[in-house]
């Protein structure tokens, strides 16, 4: 009797903290604020331009928008640099602006999810020129050394890289120092061996959390903390990249240091004595399996799988994604979610990244595998990337690789106004200018013509949506099966006529799918969702002992 009311008291804690857990089994959605929607016609989008379109969320179906920085800055990285951590800047428009954002959001039971960036602030923060007077404690809030002399000349303390090129150390002639910045020279790194500088950020967090936040996401986590012996990084032999390259070098001093982890605890305890929901913590770290699995255990909930984005591409096979995915899903530790990111704005949108044929592909598979799916705004209606010129870009990451070579390293590409409707400018602004130019496909591509409409990209977006909050996708079992290395299927199964399966076609011609042999599911489905321009009409029964597959189509089954 005392063991089964035990076991009965431990299900039933476990149930209440996941059931707490707000996020698990839904899908998150990234605003990128310059490029979601323009209130006043400045041509930069802004909150009011947000809070106008939170019924199209709601409507979406997905549980939280995590908003891209929008605090005071110079905009040297977008945002990302930023000159005062508890302000809006007034491109964004204000705290009362936030305020009213929050309100309509719950309103809509949207969780509304800050970006923090605590690896670097802007050169513009009041703090940076106290660090320069050496004003206590402000001298230590950045990473300062002293120059290395090489034959009478002035030389950067040892060879690291910028991830935006060239060297990560800038001379300041004030302090006759170096300071580290691992972005733009205009986002000097903050010194987290200063524990006057920890507890700020940590005030920081309290500041929003008072404002109503339902949690971070957590900027360029890996890099918060350097080796302090500041040797130089080995070199990658024959990248066929130039020495300015931060991708000739292994990252072994300036990224994934042990201390990060022990920070990201410290942030966890503050998120989780605020009171109200419990806050959900997203962590952006481009590093390894077991590094990424390691972010659960010092209070990540999604450490980004980034693996849609860097591992797998369209020149992956059936086979490739099997092996990815299971590795991955049996590195989960006990009681935590997966994560699956579609997209983001610092990739190649996925409709490029995989072909526009094959642009639901990913989406799908985020929405039928376990977990929670990330999506980028835009990603709902199937927006690609823009090509732009070296006149045109404006990315610090496209600039300073230079006109040979920004387009392999630019983000403007992914980063184009969302395409609401088939007016002028898409709809994203009233003004004649838009700070991006937007994609010339917004006359058909765009949300208004697809609302509505089943077969459309939002149609099929909506229902996967819908679909993560499924039982059988809750709950059931995962199996992956390649089929001929021509197809993968995935099913999801409670029981067998409680079944969900996904079939992507990876070929460019039609397959007849004999799936109720490979896959052990009834002989008879129906068409929960299809990818666009397959032609397969959700709803329609098929015979799963013989299915046809358009060239690059997938569908899913329930
Ligand atoms: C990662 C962000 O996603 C990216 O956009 C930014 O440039 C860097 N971190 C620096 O903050």
């Amino acid at each position: 009797m005392y063991r089964v009311l035990v076991l009965f008291l431990l299900i039933a804690s476990d149930s209440l903290a996941q059931n707490s857990e707000w996020w698990r089994d839904t899908f998150v959605y990234q605003i990128y604020p310059r490029s979601f929607k323009d209130s006043n016609g400045d041509g930069i989008g802004d909150l009011n331009g947000i809070t106008s379109k939170l019924d199209h969320l709601a409507d979406l179906g997905i549980s939280a928008l995590w908003l891209s920085p929008i605090y005071t800055s110079p905009m040297v990285d977008f945002g990302y640099d930023i000159a005062n951590f508890t302000n809006i800047d007034s491109i964004f428009g204000t705290l009362s602006d936030f305020s009213k954002l929050v309100t309509k959001a719950k309103s809509l039971n949207l969780k509304v999810v800050l970006d923090f960036v605590p690896n670097h602030s802007s050169d513009k923060h009041a703090w940076f020129p106290k660090s320069v007077q050496k004003v206590k404690p402000y001298d230590e809030y950045y990473v300062w050394r002293d120059a290395k002399m090489v034959n009478g000349t002035r030389q950067p303390p040892n060879n690291w890289l910028s991830a935006f090129q060239g060297s990560a150390w800038e001379w300041n002639n004030v302090r006759k120092q170096y300071y580290l910045h691992q972005f733009a020279a205009g986002q000097p790194d903050l010194n987290y061996r200063s524990s006057a500088l920890q507890e700020e950020m940590k005030n920081v967090l309290r500041f929003w959390l008072k404002l109503g936040v339902d949690g971070i996401r957590i900027d360029t986590i890996p890099n918060l903390i350097e080796d302090s012996r500041f040797l130089d990084e080995p070199k990658i032999p024959n990248t066929g990249l130039p020495d300015t390259d931060p991708g000739t070098l292994q990252h072994i001093y300036t990224a994934d240091q042990d201390q990060t982890y022990d920070i990201l605890k410290s942030w966890r305890e503050v998120l989780d004595s605020s009171n109200g929901t419990k806050k959900i913590i997203l962590t952006e770290a481009w590093t390894s399996l077991p590094l990424t699995m390691k972010y659960y255990t010092y209070g990540s909930n999604v450490p980004f799988n980034f693996m849609f984005i860097n591992q797998l591409g369209n020149y992956s096979t059936p086979l490739d994604f099997k092996r990815i995915i299971d590795r991955y899903l049996n590195s989960i530790p006990p009681g935590q979610q997966a994560n699956w990111v579609v997209g983001n704005h610092d990739s190649h949108r996925s409709g490029s990244r995989y072909g526009e044929q094959r642009a639901n592909q990913i989406p799908m598979l985020a929405a039928v595998l376990p977990g929670v799916g990330v999506l980028y705004n835009g990603d709902e209606i199937g927006m690609i990337d823009r090509q732009l010129t070296w006149a045109e870009t404006v990315d610090p990451a496209g600039c300073n690789a230079g006109p040979g070579r920004y387009n392999v390293t630019s983000r403007d590409p992914e980063r184009t106004p969302f395409q609401w409707d088939g007016t002028k400018n898409a709809g994203f602004t009233s003004g004649n200018k838009t700070w991006l130019p937007v994609h010339p496909n917004y006359k058909t591509l765009n949300l208004a013509a697809q609302k509505g409409v089943s077969t459309s990209h939002y149609g099929v977006t909506k229902q996967l949506v819908l679909l993560k909050k499924d039982q059988i996708i809750r709950t059931g079992s995962t199996q992956l099966v390649v089929i001929g290395n021509e197809a993968l299927g995935v099913v999801r199964r409670l029981d067998f006529s409680r079944t969900v399966v996904l079939l992507i076609n990876f070929t460019e011609k039609q397959l007849k799918v004999d799936a109720s042999s490979w896959l052990n599911i009834p002989e008879v489905m129906s068409v929960y969702v299809a990818s666009v321009g397959s032609k397969i009409v959700p709803g329609s029964r098929v015979n799963t002992g013989g299915i046809n597959l358009p060239a690059a189509a997938s569908i899913i089954l329930k």
